[in-house]
């Protein structure tokens, strides 16, 4: 049965706009006092609501003025995980660096450990009150990664945690191995014996039990090296899956051959050159910046005005984690990247929806047209523009997630 829902104040459809570069405000196509169709999980037709009245008998009636976008996309994230980092936090504000932390056997070790003492189901029920979270601030897709396994059999475990809970929530989950986040503890030096390993017995496994379709690796100090990085994503690629690298964080150099292993992205940047950004922009690569990740550790954003203006394709995540990135609020994020980094609406909606679906080779969303998965957030403001100037603080009244309506 046809649904229209409406009417609403604004719709800001993501439509006809293009995957690369800077953007302006006025490229936005707003539909004003507008209606969607939908049927099942799918948009059947955009427009003014008045005029698609009398195609649907079912009306969804809208009684507030409301802006209404595509729902957003957050394409890095690793909330599977237990436990906190408070102690280091309170360490790092006080000047103790993270990379100092992660390589006295802290950091990223202190979650693992945690995790490990949890069992399946406190993971799941800590992974889907971050979903459930989210999915109120409008994240109706979400990318989770594994990562926080001390070995390989930990690291299967969680990404079997992350595979269950997509039955238990409405969000869309995009499951990622990151086993390749640090070298087991103590051992640096058997970090490409680490990954071999990886490839030679996690990958089949995730194959045989579908557990994920994405490899992820940490190229930096304290975690791969450029050459054995280079090695495992070229391994992961030849074994079919898709790829995207952890890179440019507090170092450069990684950038270059995630691209020309055929990366989908590449996250952080926070670190980056001008010829990186150059190759960057002849290829298909996303850059992913994670603005949260730089609040969390007081540290420069990433340029995304400049990765914007050499012609990128550019895509905005959370990174929310217990160590770099613990607020994991994407709207709010994206609205203090924003005014740092002088994006406007258009250049920041886009990061957050079509052009993270994109990061993440997806192509059924992130734009209100029809054929694409009903996914849409609807805000009580007067105006699209109120939503970064209030800096994300004002959250989503409505949601529709796959033609399904979801109260808090
Ligand atoms: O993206 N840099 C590596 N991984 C995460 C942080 C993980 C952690 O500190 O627990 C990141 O920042
Ligand atoms: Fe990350």
């Amino acid at each position: 049965m046809k649904t229209l829902f409406g009417p609403f104040t604004q719709i800001l459809t993501m439509s006809n706009m293009a995957f690369k570069g800077s953007l302006s405000d006025e490229q936005l196509r707003i539909i004003k006092n507008g209606g969607i169709i939908v049927e099942g999980d799918r948009i059947v037709e955009v427009g003014n609501f008045s005029d698609l009245k009398h195609m649907c008998k079912s009306v969804h009636e809208i009684e507030f003025e409301c802006i209404i976008l595509p729902g957003l996309i957050d394409c890095h994230t690793h909330i599977c995980f237990a436990g906190s980092r408070a102690n280091e936090y309170s360490k790092k504000i006080q000047g103790i660096n993270y990379q100092q932390i992660l390589s006295e056997g802290g950091g990223i070790y202190q979650t693992m450990e945690q995790t490990e003492l949890n069992s399946d189901e406190e993971l799941k029920k800590l992974t889907l009150s971050r979903l459930k979270r989210h999915f109120f601030e409008g994240v109706l897709t979400c990318e989770v990664k594994s990562g926080y396994g001390m070995d390989l059999i930990q690291e299967r475990r969680l990404l079997k945690v992350i595979n269950q809970i997509e039955k238990e929530c409405p969000t869309d989950i995009i499951p990622t191995c990151l086993a390749a986040h640090v070298p087991p503890k103590n051992k640096n030096n058997l970090s490409r014996e680490y990954l071999k390993l990886i490839v030679k017995e996690l990958f089949p496994a995730l194959k045989k039990e579908n557990l994920a379709k994405r490899v992820d690796v940490f190229i930096e100090k304290n975690a791969f090296n450029i050459n054995e990085a280079e090695e495992f994503l070229n391994s992961a690629r030849q074994n079919g899956f898709d790829i995207t690298a952890h890179t440019n964080q507090f170092s450069s150099g990684g950038l270059s051959i995630a691209v020309k292993s055929g990366a989908l992205s590449v996250d952080h940047l926070e670190v980056i050159s001008d010829e990186e950004i150059k190759l960057l922009s002849n290829s298909d690569t996303t850059g992913v910046v994670l603005p949260g990740c730089s609040l969390g550790l007081g540290l420069p954003f990433a340029p995304a005005r400049k990765i914007l203006d050499s012609g990128c394709k550019l895509a905005i995540a959370t990174d929310w984690n217990p160590g770099s990135a613990p607020m994991g609020d994407l709207l709010m994020q994206a609205s203090i990247l924003a005014s740092n980094q002088k994006l406007n609406n258009a250049e920041i909606f886009s990061g957050l929806t079509y052009r993270s679906a994109n990061a993440l080779g997806l192509n059924d969303r992130g734009i209100i047209e029809p054929n694409r998965i009903a996914d849409f957030i609807g805000f009580k403001l007067p105006d699209y523009r109120e939503i970064l100037y209030n800096q994300g603080k004002i959250k989503p009244s409505f949601i529709c997630k796959r033609g399904e309506v979801y109260d808090k």
